[in-house]
């Protein structure tokens, strides 16, 4: 998979790109990223690449000009072109899952107040990571690449992401490690017993009981017969 980024703030992506899981996964060849400093396409003396907005008001707008220049050769080498934008469709699992099968990504990260509106012509999808506002779209680029190279075969163990939350239309479960006993807080003994049976069966009875209590709008369309049992089975506590 290769991941271009298009930002006025490198420096913002870099590290993180070449840290942790991601990092390795960058070594081992699964993913190759491309940082474009928006600046290389800016304008005059001061490569500018903001301007007043049209009509007044406060704030700067990004100028189309460097925008399309940065991404148009993207496009050309087949990129799917995404614009992270406050105003965009949500990131969710699903959609991450989908990007995750996307040979050539390209991530535009918006600055100042905004962007010139042409510049949503020459991208195929704008995303936003929630709703809130934030100073640019460098960091919701980190959090949509974290989310994404996460799930491309090859970074971490297939078993490690489906049962992730939302994967299964749940939350995960409670974990514990050693030590078993720690300030007084003990680890429930099902977990204790080598019965993988009972393991799993308590498991999928606290990821229903966390999501019940916590996320009631996921349970929707994610129970089966036996989920309902366990669920009936929580009442009992
Ligand atoms: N840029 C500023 N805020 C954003 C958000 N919540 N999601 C994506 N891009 C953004």
């Amino acid at each position: 998979m290769r991941i271009d980024v298009v930002t006025i703030f490198p420096e913002l992506i870099e590290v993180p790109l070449r840290t942790s899981i991601i990092g390795r996964a960058v070594e081992a060849g699964v993913v190759e990223f491309g940082i474009h400093d928006l600046r290389a396409h800016g304008l005059g003396r001061h490569r500018s690449v903001d301007d007043e907005p049209y009509g007044g008001g406060a704030g700067m707008v990004m100028r189309p000009e460097p925008l399309f220049a940065a991404i148009e050769p993207l496009r050309e080498a087949g990129a799917h072109v995404v614009l992270l934008d406050p105003a965009g469709e949500r990131l969710t699992d699903a959609l991450a899952r989908h990007l995750a099968g996307v040979a050539h990504l390209a991530l535009v990260c918006g600055r100042y107040e905004g962007i010139d509106e042409r510049v949503r012509t020459v991208v195929d999808r704008e995303v936003s990571i929630g709703d809130y506002v934030l100073t640019g779209g460098e960091l919701p680029a980190l959090v949509l690449i974290d989310a994404v190279v996460r799930l491309v075969p090859g970074t971490i163990s297939q078993a490690s992401h489906e049962g992730d939350s939302f994967a299964s239309g749940m939350l995960e479960y409670p974990q514990y490690t050693r030590p078993e006993s720690f300030r007084g807080l003990g680890v429930p003994p099902v977990l204790l017993s080598g019965n993988h049976g009972e393991v799993d069966r308590w498991r999928r009875r606290e990821a229903l009981r966390r999501t019940r209590e916590r996320r009631p709008d996921l349970l929707e369309g994610a129970l089966d017969d036996a989920d309902r049992a366990l669920l009936a089975t929580l009442d009992d506590d």
